[in-house]
């Protein structure tokens, strides 16, 4: 069984093609950041506009890397929230169009749930497992029950990780998107303890019972550390402090309120194989992975986080999910609507601020 999965709700065009014996057979992403970067972040409409422009290319060079056509094809899913609506709109309709011409099933994937899944894909993760989505756009700390069964324990009442990653680089001078560039300046931090004393950043949320996220007040303070260094061009060793001291920050409040969910879940689910899953384009960060690994190590936990080119946004994580749900017999039908905001828990506590985020 082939799908044909197609991505478009932020700012990388994708389309895959992946099967039921779990084989990528092609993953092409057509990343848009040359188009962003001088606006310091993703503009909407040119994201809308560069969907459209290379849809149909992306989906054809899918099909020729797999070497199939498209009656090879048995299903298409494309992602059908949450994002922006101008990229959703084109995904759902080059997929919707397709099932329609060829008289195949379509799927609407939740994009959190191509993420959700993307463990079962690369390896043999069972239910229940505890999920933390870490990417420019969701913070969530989430159980995977089941497919289409989410609990959602903890939301960001704010900003993303990545987005405080980014919007804290864009203070420093960093260009966009600044999480990768923060790790790699990181690096030339001569002393990370000092760094962190130097700065005295603030941690929001750490040691609260619930399991929910702030990164704003983080990055106020990277902005008021950043105006109380001396004027003009940023010295690149107080860059690299400040991007160390930031990191470690970010790791030690995602490690505890980690801890937290670690500790319930594993009370409330008892888990034959207790594992605990990291994805999202935050997950590339190596403090967090650490962080993350020592605290799962400690509690004889397993800690899983896929390839990174498959923790970023792509199509094989919608064809996955979009598998998935074809197996449990959950289609959907063409004149499904584009949903720029679909939780993956639909029942979960509303949280101030969080909404937005779904
Ligand atoms: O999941 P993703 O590719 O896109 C969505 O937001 O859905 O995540 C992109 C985010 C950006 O904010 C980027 O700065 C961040 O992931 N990121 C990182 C690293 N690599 C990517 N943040 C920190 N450290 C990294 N190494
Ligand atoms: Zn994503």
């Amino acid at each position: 069984m082939n799908i044909l999965g197609i991505e478009s709700s932020c700012d990388e065009t994708s389309a895959a093609i992946v099967n039921d014996r779990k084989e990528i057979l092609a993953n092409i992403v057509l990343s848009q950041l040359e188009e962003h970067r001088a606006f310091g972040g993703v503009v909407p409409e040119i994201a809308a506009r560069a969907h459209a422009d290379h849809m149909d290319t992306i989906i054809r060079a899918a099909l020729s890397d797999a070497g199939i056509t498209m009656s090879d094809i048995d299903a298409v899913a494309s992602t059908s929230g949450p994002g922006l609506i101008g990229g959703l709109i084109v995904g759902m309709m080059a997929g919707k169009a397709l099932a329609a011409s060829r008289g195949l099933p379509f799927i609407a994937v939740n994009h959190l749930e191509g993420h959700a899944l993307t463990p079962r894909l690369t390896d043999n993760i069972e239910f229940p497992y505890l999920l933390l989505l870490v990417s420019g756009g969701h913070t969530q700390i989430l159980v995977a029950e089941g497919v289409g069964k989410y609990k959602r324990w903890g939301t960001t009442l704010d900003d993303a990780a990545g987005e405080c990653f980014d919007k804290c680089g864009k203070m420093m001078g960093l260009p966009y998107p600044a999480g990768p560039e923060i790790q790699r300046i990181a690096r030339e931090c001569k002393d990370p303890k000092a760094a962190l004393k130097r700065f005295g950043l603030p941690k929001p949320m750490k040691g609260r019972k619930e399991l929910d996220f702030s990164f704003s007040g983080l990055k106020t303070a990277v902005r008021l550390s950043v105006e109380a260094l001396p004027e003009g061009d940023l010295k690149r060793e107080d860059v690299a402090d400040l991007s160390c001291a930031l990191q470690l920050t970010i790791a030690d409040v995602i490690k505890d309120r980690a801890r937290r969910a670690l500790e319930r879940y594993l009370d409330e689910y008892k888990p034959a194989n207790p594992t605990l899953v990291l994805s999202g384009g935050v997950s590339a960060n190596t403090a967090i992975r650490e962080s993350l690994e020592e605290l799962c190590s400690s509690h004889g936990v397993r800690a899983y986080a896929p390839p990174l080119k498959l923790c970023g946004d792509n199509a094989a994580m919608i064809a996955w999910a979009g598998l998935e749900r074809f197996k449990l017999g959950l289609t959907d039908p063409l004149d499904s609507k584009p949903m720029p905001r679909w939780p993956l828990d639909p029942k979960a506590e509303k949280r101030h601020g969080a909404g937005v985020k779904a």
